[in-house]
This record gives structure tokens, sequence and C-alpha cells, in this order.
């Protein structure tokens, strides 16, 4: 069966079982505490808490997400950034009389499982082994889910207990709906390893490979903000039980195409014989067996989506890991002698393979070969002077105890563009030690001279801390930043006060703002809102910016809504008369200093929340 094939069969049969299919969300979730999506999951974050009410009650999806945790994974079997999860659905309590249909909880999920990977993949059962939570001081252990594994056919000794780190999931931020899972693993080899008994699910020896996680989500992990500052978090159930389950796209395929790896199936095959041919390379299992090939085909396809949804190179956030990966690939092409032409043709041929599945891929497809072509251009060079730097560095360091000092890291960041994972990783290669507390402290010096610092996000792995603005985008971030609030005001009065800001994020090169509103917005009512605003522009209005107390400032009517996030004393901002919001600045002091704004794209962010990326053009 093919991976196509494998996605149709998964949404039909949850179709056929009531789900709504619902496509998949951008790689770019409206949680503003996390980087990527991670999860199926997050699109549904607002239905599965019941702030919002669901507008179905069951849905199935193929999500694209994307995972830092795992980059230096990548090179084994089975790890990526990119991946596509298949997910299903039931957001509320199954009796809910809401008017919505019928959802379901562990009794289904567990048996549409079974029904799925039995009868429509035909895998074989003695080969399925589970997992359930075995309970700790605050969750109980899940002898329901138990109970229902052996109702349905797995026989007891097959199914293992584990704690919170493989059987309770999320959230996927600090805070959020989670709860305790069962995973279903499959046995690849039928032989247990030399631990024999002991081996088991989890193994370490790779016997078992984890194919689909049935989460219970009934939970919401919440913060107790204290007055002494210390965070202290709790659980809560939430009112209504869910269902939502994710499994790897690349590892079922493996499974039912019986490969060893995901890099032997369909889904990397087609990019992997175009690299061979590029490289001129040996049509053998050795070649795709190679870490710097498997590197190179992770990123490439990983390196094509984040840009289709987006994604620039910078260096902070979203687009520094952007910019790790092109660096990284960049790295392992040259040992393959894979030139800037090669990439590009790599690339079209992820455009090639996933275009009819993901039509955005061909639509920005002359944007992904610009970027690649041109961090190229910026990096190779700078490739060979810092590689050369780096080695004249280690011949120096006395011992490998030593290592590089902070410093130094700090300059090979700055000066040659070197990622701080990036220079850790040559320095691993070398048994070579590095200071990286050195190196933050370095960065932490260079952002008290730039004035900047911002609040770490989650999923990030280090990236949090790695941002370096020049003194240039620090003023572009600062306008586009002014034009955010004008936006919010606008949109306000153009689609009413339901609009409520959601997300924000803002790169030199354009800000991001994600807002609670149900329909797509008419081509009318997007140029009313960049009229308004660029009204208020030309007006050159002030910005002026008071500290209150909080309570004062939502009682004067300062848009805020982020309130359980907010300290007791805030900044509010005003534009004139005509915007005023709790925010942490900074602003530029007069509106005219913005120059042109102009929306340039209006889509959907997730269920009842649309997203507006938008420019501000010198005049
Ligand atoms: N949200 C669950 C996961 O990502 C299904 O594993």
């Amino acid at each position: 069966m093919s991976s196509k094939q494998l996605r149709k069969k998964f949404l039909s049969f949850f179709k056929k079982r009531g789900h709504k299919i619902v496509p998949s969300s951008s790689l770019l979730p409206d949680d503003p505490s996390v980087l990527f999506t991670t999860a199926g999951m997050q699109q549904f974050v607002p239905f599965l808490t019941g702030r919002i009410t669901p507008l179905y009650r069951k849905a199935c999806s193929v999500q694209k997400c994307f995972r830092t945790d795992d980059i230096e994974e990548v090179g084994d079997n089975f790890h990526h950034t990119f991946f596509e999860m298949l997910g299903n659905w039931s957001f509320g309590d199954p009796k809910a009389k809401d008017g919505i249909g019928d959802g379901y909880f562990k009794k289904e999920a567990i048996k549409f499982a079974l029904e799925f990977l039995l009868n429509e993949l035909g895998l074989d059962k003695k080969r399925l082994y589970v997992t359930i939570f075995k309970g700790d001081k605050e969750i109980p252990k899940d002898t329901e889910a138990k109970e229902l594994w052996i109702k349905y056919g797995i026989p007891k000794d097959r199914i293992f207990e584990f704690g919170r780190k493989e059987n309770f999931w999320g959230p996927t931020g600090e805070v959020g709906p989670c709860g305790p899972c069962s995973e279903i693993h499959y046995d690849l080899t039928g032989k247990p390893c030399k631990r024999e008994d002991k081996c088991a699910p989890n193994c370490p020896c790779g016997r078992f490979i984890e194919i689909w996680n049935l989460v219970f989500m009934e939970y919401e992990k919440k913060i107790d903000d204290q007055k002494s500052g210390i965070r202290k978090y709790y659980y809560e159930l939430l009112p209504q039980k869910n269902i939502d389950t994710g499994i790897g796209l690349e590892r079922l395929t493996a499974v039912v195409q019986n490969k060893r790896s995901s890099y032997d199936t369909d889904l990397f095959s087609p990019i992997g014989r175009e690299l061979e041919n590029l490289v001129g390379g040996t049509m053998s299992d050795s070649f795709f067996n190679r870490k710097e090939v498997r590197i190179i085909l992770d990123h490439i396809r990983a390196i094509c989506f984040l840009i289709s949804d987006g994604v620039l190179p910078s260096n902070v956030e979203q687009g520094y890991i952007l910019r790790r990966l092109l660096r990284r690939i960049i790295r392992y092409g040259n040992t393959l002698n894979l030139g800037q032409k090669s990439l590009i043709n790599l690339a079209k041929k992820v455009v090639s393979v996933y275009k009819d599945t993901y039509p955005e891929l061909s639509k920005k497809e002359n944007d992904i070969l610009t970027i690649i072509s041109s961090e190229y251009e910026k990096f190779s060079k700078a490739l060979e002077r810092g590689l050369r730097q780096f080695n004249k560095l280690i011949s120096k360091i006395p011992s490998n105890e030593t290592g590089i000092s902070g410093k130094q890291a700090f300059e090979l960041y700055t000066t040659y563009g070197f990622p701080l994972e990036f220079t850790k990783e040559l320095a691993s290669e070398r048994g070579i030690r590095i200071d990286e507390k050195g190196f933050y402290k370095e960065l932490e010096k260079h952002k008290a001279i730039s004035g900047k610092g911002r609040e770490k996000k989650f999923g990030g792995h280090g990236l949090g801390e790695a941002r370096v603005f020049s003194k240039e985008d620090e003023e572009k971030i600062k306008r586009l930043h002014t034009a955010t609030h004008l936006l919010h005001q606008a949109l306000r009065d153009v689609l009413g006060n339901q609009v409520k800001q959601m997300g924000s994020d803002i790169t030199p090169e354009r800000l991001r703002f994600d807002f609670s509103y149900p329909k797509k917005l008419t081509s009318e009512q997007i140029e009313k809102v960049e009229k308004i605003v660029n009204e208020k522009i030309k007006e050159n209005l002030p910005v002026k910016v008071e500290e209150m107390k909080l309570e004062r400032a939502i009682e004067s009517g300062a848009l805020g809504f982020f309130r359980a996030k907010y300290p007791e004393i805030v900044k509010v901002y005003s534009i004139g008369s005509y915007s005023k919001e709790i925010c942490a600045g900074p602003h530029v002091s007069h509106t005219k200093e913005l120059g042109e704004f102009k929306i340039i794209k209006e889509e959907a962010s997730s269920a009842g929340v649309r997203r507006i990326k938008a420019v501000l053009k010198k005049v």
C-alpha cells in the first residue's frame, strides 16, 4: 500500500464512523507559547478544553508537524524533524446533549484503533503490544484501559505499564489539555534482544516501534502564579472527556510496506534516488543508511514545508530553526559534494512528491528555491572560513577538558553564522567540550547592549536564548509592533468586538496576528482594515505609555487578552485616542514613523481563529 493510499484509507475509515475530515493546519500554531505545531491536536485546543463549543463532535486529520527535540536524533531509522500525523478526535462528553452528535471515549477509541490496524491494514495481531499508564501521586492508574485492551483481544502478557514519561501525554506548551495515554507498539523483529524477558515496548534495542498513541484527554495542566514568584503547576479534571490520537505516518508506512526505516518507504525513496543521482551514488542500501544522507533527506523535506508555511530564515524563533536546518544541510551536503544547484534540484523533487497532498508547496515553490539559494550563497563561504577558524581554535586548545570557551563559540556565531548547536555538533564529533553557559553569558551581554530580551518559548531547545537583533532589525520590529496595535483596533472596528487577539509574532520582516473570528475575511473587509490603519498612520498620532495596576488598566478599557499572564502592574500603551492596549512595548513615538501598511495574507490559523500577515513599506 502506498503512503498516499494509507492517508486516504485512514481518513475514509474515520469518515465512515462519523468523523469530519479537517485539513492540516499550518506548521505555525496560533498558540504563542509554542514554536511549531507538534501534534494534530493543536488546532483543536479550544475544543478540547471546552472553551469553545466544538463545530463537530468527531474529527480526523493528517497534520503537518515539526519537532525540534528530534533534530539531533535524525539519522536513525525513524526520527524526523518534519513528519505527518494521522489522528482522530472526540471532543466532549459522549453523553453531552448539545445537539452536535455523539462523542466517544476509551472503549471506542481502542476498538477503532484495533479495527483499523487489523481489518483495514491487515497487520498481524500477534505483533501488537500495548502500554498503559501505571499511575502516580497525582493521576490514578488506568485500569479501565487495561481491561478494555484485554476485552478486545490483547493478551495480558502483551500489556505493559509505564509512568509519566511514556504514558502521560501533553500539554504541548506550559499549560493546557493532557491526559494518560495508551500506546500501540509493533514488534518489528519478533525476536527479543539480550535482555530476553525484559525486551518489551520501549526497549532501546529497536525491536519495537510505537505506532499509535491514544490519549485519554481529561485533564488540564494549570499554573498557579504565586505572588512569591514561584510557579506551581497542578492538574484539574476538564469539564469533559476527550479522545486525542496520533500515528506517525512515516512509521506506519514503514510497517505497512515492510521496511526497516522510513527512508526506505515511498515517502522518501524518490527523493533519495534523486540525491543518489545528484551525487553519483551507488544505488545501494548502505547509501541510505548513511547518517549524512538521512539528515539531508529529512532536512530538505522539512525546509520545503517550513518555507511553504511562511517561515523565513532569521536569528529568532522559527526562522532560527529554519536557518539551522539550512546550514546543517549545507554542511552535510558539502561532505557529499552537494552544491547549490543540487540542493535546488532536491527541493524540486520534494515539491513534486508532495504537491498533490500539499498544494501549498507548488504555490510557494519559487520562495522555497530562492530562499535555499540565497542562504547557500550567504553561508557556504562563511562555512569554509568558519571551519578554518574552528580548526585553528581547537588546534590551540591545550586539552579536550578545556574545550571551546563561550566567547569563542559566540564569535563563531556572530562572525561566521555558526548556530550554537552547530558548533556543539562539530565539537562533539571531535570529543571536545564547549562552554554553553559562557556562550549564553556573551549573548546576554550582547542583548543588554541591544536592549532586547523576550520570554522563552517552549519547544525551542536552546533556541529561545539565541536571539540576536541588529539595531536596524530592532527598529523594524518596533514599528511592526505599533502597527499590530492599530491593526487589532481596526479589525474590531470592521468586524466587531468579538475579535480578540489570540497570538502575535513579529520578525523584522513582517507581523503576524492571530485573532478570533469564525469566517474568512472578504477583500472589502481587508481593504477597509488597511485603509483605517493607513489613515491612523497619516494622522501621526502620538504613542504614550502609562504604568498602572492591572485592574485599573482593564477598567479603563485597555485591551488585554492574556490576563493570567500579566503582572500586577502593567504598561498601557495608547495611540492617540484610537487604541489602548496592555503591552510591554517598546513602540515608536508617533505613527508616521510606520510608513505604509499592507496586508499580505489572510488565512485560517485553527478552528475559529484567523491569521493576518502584514508588512510596512517605507514611504
Ligand atoms: N497528541 C498525541 C501525540 O502527539 C496523540 O502523540
